[in-house]
């Protein structure tokens, strides 16, 4: 009569390349580890312009926003790509990894992803009297993706964190560079369009945190102008600088107003429009930094930015090594609460322009998801304390090749029986991760049952499928209410450690063991109520 549950766990198909064959449904699958979301797209701002026979719509943003299962962030995040890209930056990576979207996803917060005005998704008026332009694929080359073997800058040299080549050819390449699009050619026009589309934005959605890259990293600065009160921080990923001047790859005048080309709201008032801002040269004699242009004292106040705080951050290998220092005085200089964080400064080594698509990407992430949730604490929020449950640094992500959960990481709330078999697991598991980000976020399962074949219940049973995977945050909260018996709050204590590795397998598939003892009482009454999967029977032993 003793029955052992065999239920099995994976965790480690994170990595594209070690998935199963594709699934046998027709559910939703990725391999690159996507966070499960729920997504809208609709656009703000813009007008209506008179063409030469009728009337088109023009300066509109396209933004989507992407929710998690369980938003436990105050504030929503506002990505904002740079030049020549659009939002698909901030989802998968080129190299078919999670990308930064997803990671914020999982940590609760929502994610509104834009495509800058004329383009992307964002029209262009073709019967105005401004043009596109494109960077060309040696262009990124040499500054962003392969820029040790072009040695434009000093620090280019220690560029690694690239995958592949970074040349023409290379498909990691190829499929990034596939994703640029042709972009407005005049700053000035992109400036004015973004700030009021972005204000318009956060009109409509409320306060935010912007995360702004590279020539994003202008409009921040705009749109905090015309709405400080909803901009409640500002993480600006190396943008466009340095003040007053182009830097390495040229050397003209740019940016009157120091930060953008067009206007800010200083304090004094500036009164000369051509050079709204005296300015003073610092000098720097170290190798690989340009030398600074800065206002001259007593510098005028960038009086609506005053109260959001910033952080800049700059890569080690990035050309923005090279003068990044220059904004950061700057903004200093100019009154807004900002911070510098330098990656190599940490330990992050090797990073080019494109931290978002690089190798380490996530590790960068979570430097700057720590930094939100240490300035949310300063900004009165109430502070959500999170309150993990500790278990050794190797082992602490369910990605990592290491990582073996123990039975007091498995909140018994979330967890469904099962084991999985696919790259469906990665959906699974990230649904979980996000529905259930606090605080347990790290240590969140899924499990659905097992058949003596191993197969994902996916794949024979619909039904489960569409608990797991159409709607896990409701396939939960029904498990939890459907089910009173089930353990909501106390974990079941074993008498012994419940779970056992086995070997694993050639796709790196690795079998847990549950015992009877810890699960079984579980088992029976879902089993009981239909909820399991009628082939997941307890094999006996
Ligand atoms: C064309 O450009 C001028 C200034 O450069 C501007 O005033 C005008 O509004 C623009 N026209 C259109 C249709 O965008
Ligand atoms: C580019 O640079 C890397 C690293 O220095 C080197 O291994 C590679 O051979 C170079 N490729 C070309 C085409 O020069
Ligand atoms: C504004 O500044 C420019 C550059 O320094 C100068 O040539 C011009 O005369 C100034 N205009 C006024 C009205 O002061
Ligand atoms: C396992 O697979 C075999 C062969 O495909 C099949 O005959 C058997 O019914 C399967 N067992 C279960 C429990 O699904």
């Amino acid at each position: 009569m003793l029955f052992q549950l065999s239920l099995a766990l994976l965790g480690f198909f994170a990595k594209v390349g070690i998935v199963n064959a594709a699934p046998t449904s027709g559910f939703p699958v990725t391999t690159s580890g996507e966070a499960f979301v729920a997504r809208d797209y609709f656009y703000v701002g813009g007008n209506y312009v008179e063409v030469g026979n009728g009337h088109i719509f023009s300066n509109q943003m396209y933004v989507e926003k992407l929710s998690p299962f369980k938003a436990s962030q105050p504030y929503p995040l506002v990505f904002i790509h740079g030049q020549g890209q659009t939002g698909t930056n901030w989802l998968n990576k080129p190299d078919g990894g999670s990308g930064w979207a997803s990671y914020f996803l999982d940590q609760g917060y929502v994610v509104y992803v834009i495509d800058q005005t004329e383009r992307g998704r964002s029209a262009w008026n073709p019967s105005g009297n401004t043009t596109l332009t494109t960077y060309s694929a040696e262009i990124i080359e040499q500054r962003f993706t392969a820029t040790r073997n072009f040695s434009l800058w000093p620090q280019a040299s220690l560029h690694t964190q690239w995958p592949g080549s970074g040349l023409m050819g290379d498909p990691i390449f190829d499929e990034y560079y596939a994703s640029n699009v042709e972009f407005q050619s005049n700053t000035v026009v992109q400036e004015t369009k973004m700030q009021a589309a972005g204000a318009a934005l956060l009109k409509k959605i409320g306060p935010a945190v912007l995360v702004s890259h590279s020539q994003g990293g202008l409009m921040p600065w705009l749109i905090g102008d015309v709405v400080p009160n909803l901009v409640k921080a500002i993480i600006s990923i190396e943008p466009t600088g340095p003040p007053f001047i182009e830097a390495v790859f040229s050397s003209t005048s740019a940016r009157p107003w120091g930060l953008t080309n067009i206007p800010l709201t200083y304090s004094p008032s500036p009164t000369n429009a051509t050079a709204p801002l005296e300015t003073q040269i610092v000098a720097n004699n170290a190798p690989g930094l340009a030398s600074c242009i800065i206002q001259a004292s007593p510098a005028r106040q960038l009086v609506n930015l005053k109260n959001i705080p910033v952080l800049l951050e700059t890569s080690e290998a990035s050309y923005h090594a090279v003068y990044d220092g220059c904004t950061f005085q700057f903004l200093e200089q100019a009154g807004v609460p900002v911070e510098w964080l330098k990656l190599a400064d940490i330990g992050i080594h090797g990073n080019g322009h494109l931290h978002f698509a690089e190798k380490n990407s996530h590790e960068i992430a979570e430097v700057l998801e720590a930094w939100i949730r240490k300035t949310r604490a300063r900004l009165g929020v109430r502070k959500i304390s999170r309150k993990g449950i500790p278990v050794p640094k190797d082992q602490t992500s369910p990605d990592s090749p290491t990582f073996v959960p123990t039975p007091s990481e498995l909140h018994p709330n979330f967890i469904l029986f099962s084991r999985i078999v696919s790259n469906h697991h990665t959906l699974i598991h990230r649904a979980a991760h996000s529905y259930n980000s606090y605080p347990y976020s790290q240590y969140t399962y899924m499990y659905f049952p097992a058949d003596a074949n191993h197969t994902t219940p996916c794949s024979s049973d619909p039904r489960v499928c569409d608990l797991a995977y159409r709607d896990p945050k409701s396939a939960i909260r029904d498990l939890i209410t459907s089910t009173p018996s089930l353990p909501v709050r106390q974990h079941p204590k074993p008498a012994r450690a419940p779970i056992r590795l086995a070997a694993p397998s050639k796709n790196h598939e690795r079998v847990y063991e549950i015992e009877r003892a810890a699960w079984s009482s579980w088992y029976t009454t879902l089993n009981v109520r239909g909820i399991l999967h009628p082939r997941a029977v307890p094999v006996s032993h």
